[in-house]
């Protein structure tokens, strides 16, 4: 019979990358606490008006890439493409902003799109998500920004930089949008059918195209960062100064535009050159009149989202981090007298909690000794039947190859103080 393989573009995590996916999300956790974020979780199936308002009718996120279905009554239910409009739909259904003075957010989780896979591009990923609603302040985007590059430094990647735009406001979209359509339709001939498409629906999207007869006509595109009216000009240098005020390193690029209808003012993205053509490992900006469109409060809002298996890809391309059962005590266990004690004392060690393996089958001396060492254990209990009767066992420093004899009794202290060392 055929194995049945995973759907694809969905991947399993597997045991040995673990660690770094959680090294990741523990630290995401540990710096988002510092800033006064608190966690929150959403379901995975939302029902689908809430991102066709929410992201855009007119962006490929919901053109062409959601998982959208019909439950058993017919109704029309979407598979997450993001995170964003969930929270904002929690934040308002629960009425956030009269019962709870938390504003600060973020969600760890998958998020489904039906993309081309790819290196970097999945159909199932997962995303660190953070928003932030009711405030502003450019201070603010300064401030988000520097959260996701700081983030991104303490977990080791550093060679990644910050773009930035500003999209302007609403009014300041309506008068861009005629005169990017009008420079646009002088090459309707040349622009590809989707562009074709976009010029009418939704221009901005055509900087997103990749197909080089569109991608030539967009270099001499207009930009809408030369047309914001005085207000986005003055909160866009603002954030600009606070940025460099907290040293964080930036370029500006009039050519982003984000996938995504929901923004306004700052967009910002940050982007490697070491993950081929999915070079954005995360991006994000301000969406201030998303929530009032979903039915809430006229709150701002600003926020980001990272890719965490481009995380993963750069982190161990790094190499900064190998798994290591640096703490990993494994017992070997030769003759039936030794199994049976063994098997006990294994389970004595992890109540005192060690992390603690063994042997279950009946193998040879050297057989188990190369488990404990292809597991990377720091130590291993050698028990033999003889080494019982007198009360103790042999002790093994896999690292420093080292072996002795040490009582049972006196087993909990000696490996306690072994391994607080390490
Ligand atoms: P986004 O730019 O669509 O923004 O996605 C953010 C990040 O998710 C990307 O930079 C990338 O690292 C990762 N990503 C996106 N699609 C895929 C995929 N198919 N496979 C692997 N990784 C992917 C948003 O989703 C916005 N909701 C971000 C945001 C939050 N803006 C404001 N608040």
């Amino acid at each position: 019979m055929q194995p049945i393989q995973s759907v694809k573009g969905m991947n399993d995590i597997l045991p040995e990358e673990i660690a770094l996916w959680r090294f990741a999300e523990e630290k995401a956790r540990e710096i988002f606490q510092r800033f006064g974020y608190s966690e929150i979780r959403t379901p995975i199936v939302e029902k689908t008006e809430l991102f066709t308002r929410g992201i855009g009718e007119a962006t490929d996120i919901v053109e062409k890439e959601m998982y959208t279905f019909q439950d058993k009554k017919g109704r029309s239910l979407t598979l997450r493409p993001e995170a964003t409009a969930s929270i904002i739909r929690a934040y308002i259904q629960h009425q956030m902003h009269v019962k709870s003075h938390q504003k600060k957010f973020y969600l760890i989780g998958p998020m489904f799109r039906h993309e081309r896979p790819q290196k970097g591009r999945y159909r199932q990923f997962h995303q660190i998500n953070v928003e932030v609603f009711g405030i502003d302040e450019p201070m603010l985007d300064a401030e988000v920004m520097f959260l996701a590059c700081l983030f991104l430094r303490e977990i080791g990647l550093k060679e990644v930089s910050l773009e930035i735009n500003s999209l302007g406001c609403p009014n300041c979209r309506i008068s861009f949008r005629e005169i990017l359509q009008e420079y646009l339709l002088q090459y309707q001939e040349s622009l590809c059918p989707d562009c074709n498409r976009r010029v009418y629906k939704n221009p901005l999207r055509c900087f997103d195209c990749k197909a080089p007869q569109c991608k030539e006509i967009l270099s001499n595109a207009p930009l809408i960062l030369d047309f914001i009216c005085d207000s986005c000009n003055r909160h866009f240098q603002e954030v600009q100064n606070f940025l460099r005020e907290l040293n964080v390193e930036f370029i500006i690029n009039g050519r982003m535009v984000r996938g995504l209808d929901y923004y306004v003012k700052t967009a910002f993205e940050i982007v490697t050159e070491h993950l081929g053509a999915q070079n954005a490992v995360g991006g994000g900006g301000r969406y201030d009149g998303l929530m009032k469109d979903l039915g809430g409060p006229d709150l701002p809002g600003i926020g980001f989202a990272l890719g965490m298996e481009r995380i993963i890809l750069l982190l161990k391309d790094s190499a900064k981090l190998q798994q290591d059962n640096n703490q990993m005590i494994y017992c070997v266990l030769l003759g039936d007298r030794a199994r049976a004690e063994g098997f006990k004392l294994a389970q004595k060690l992890r109540s005192e909690g060690f992390i603690v393996d063994l042997s279950y089958e009946d193998r040879s001396a050297k057989s188990q000794m190369r488990t404990a060492n292809k597991m990377g254990a720091r130590m291993a209990i050698i028990i033999g039947d003889d080494e019982l009767s007198q009360g103790v066992v042999q002790l093994r420093d896999m690292h420093r190859s080292s072996q002795w004899v040490v009582e049972i009794e006196e087993l909990v202290p000696e490996l306690r103080s072994i391994l607080n060392e390490s």
